[in-house]
């Protein structure tokens, strides 16, 4: 693993971008694995901003709410149309149908569609209780997609997106963490001190079911960028480490 601390949401934004900028002119790119929440944001502000041309790049998304359609306005479908393919356009954009009440042929249906676009980069953000996609603390590090049932934390730390804390779905269709593995390069970010933790976790701490994002020590090509927030809790040691 590869940790940078950076200033702010900017900076972490700059430094990915110039990653995935490098990779894609490098033509290594064809599958983009991508995330929602907060934290993507800024980066997806900065290739939007850019003449990067992603047409012949397909997206592959983390997860999907379920019971909610693609246009309903909390949908990560409708996130990623408004943050990004609205304005990047990209050869194709995958994600789960929460719509789909039979979990079993969407899970299925999602899968046959990873392991026919094998993701160069997937791009992560980070639970507060260490999460990745909506893969929480418990699950399988074998998984492959599947319908989770939302923590109570993950529904209260998302609930600032919906009019009250009743409306967040209870369930969600995610990637497994055994297919976030296989992505030939992960670029995880993370910013404000409610990550720290998380982020201490991740990169000090046991490799554990207990803690998702963990697993990602034994992967060989992870990028962490985090702010100093983020970064707070870990100590010197792990930071020359990683650096
Ligand atoms: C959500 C998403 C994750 C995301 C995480 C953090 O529940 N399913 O993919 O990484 O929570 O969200 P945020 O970036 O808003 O802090």
């Amino acid at each position: 693993m590869k940790l940078f601390i950076v200033e702010d949401n900017q900076a972490g934004a700059e430094l990915g971008y110039k990653i995935i900028e490098e990779s894609l002119n490098q033509g290594e790119v064809k599958v983009m694995g991508l995330a929602t929440g907060s934290t993507p944001v800024t980066l997806y502000e900065r290739i939007v901003a850019s003449d990067l041309d992603f047409s012949d790049i397909v997206s592959v998304n983390l997860d999907e709410y379920v019971g909610i359609g693609a246009d309903h306005d909390q949908s990560y479908n409708y996130f990623m149309h408004k943050h990004l393919f609205d304005k990047k356009p990209f050869k194709a954009n995958y994600l789960p149908n929460g719509l789909n009440e039979n979990a079993e042929e969407e899970c299925a249906r999602y899968d046959a569609i990873i392991e026919a676009n094998p993701i160069d980069i997937q791009i992560l953000g980070i639970g507060e209780n260490g999460h990745i996609g909506f893969n929480e603390p418990g699950s399988s590090f074998d998984s492959k997609t599947s319908k989770v049932k939302l923590t109570e934390s993950t529904i209260l730390a998302n609930a600032r997106m919906f009019e009250k804390v009743e409306d967040v779905p209870q369930y969600a269709y995610s990637m497994g963490i055994h297919s976030i593995m296989q992505s030939k390069k992960i670029i995880l970010f993370a910013y404000g001190s409610k990550k720290a933790e998380a982020i201490r976790a991740t990169l000090e701490g046991p490799v554990d079911e207990a803690m998702p994002a963990s697993i990602l020590q034994k992967h060989d090509d992870v990028i962490i960028i985090c702010d100093k927030e983020a970064g707070s809790a870990l100590s010197t040691e792990t930071i020359e480490k990683f650096a």
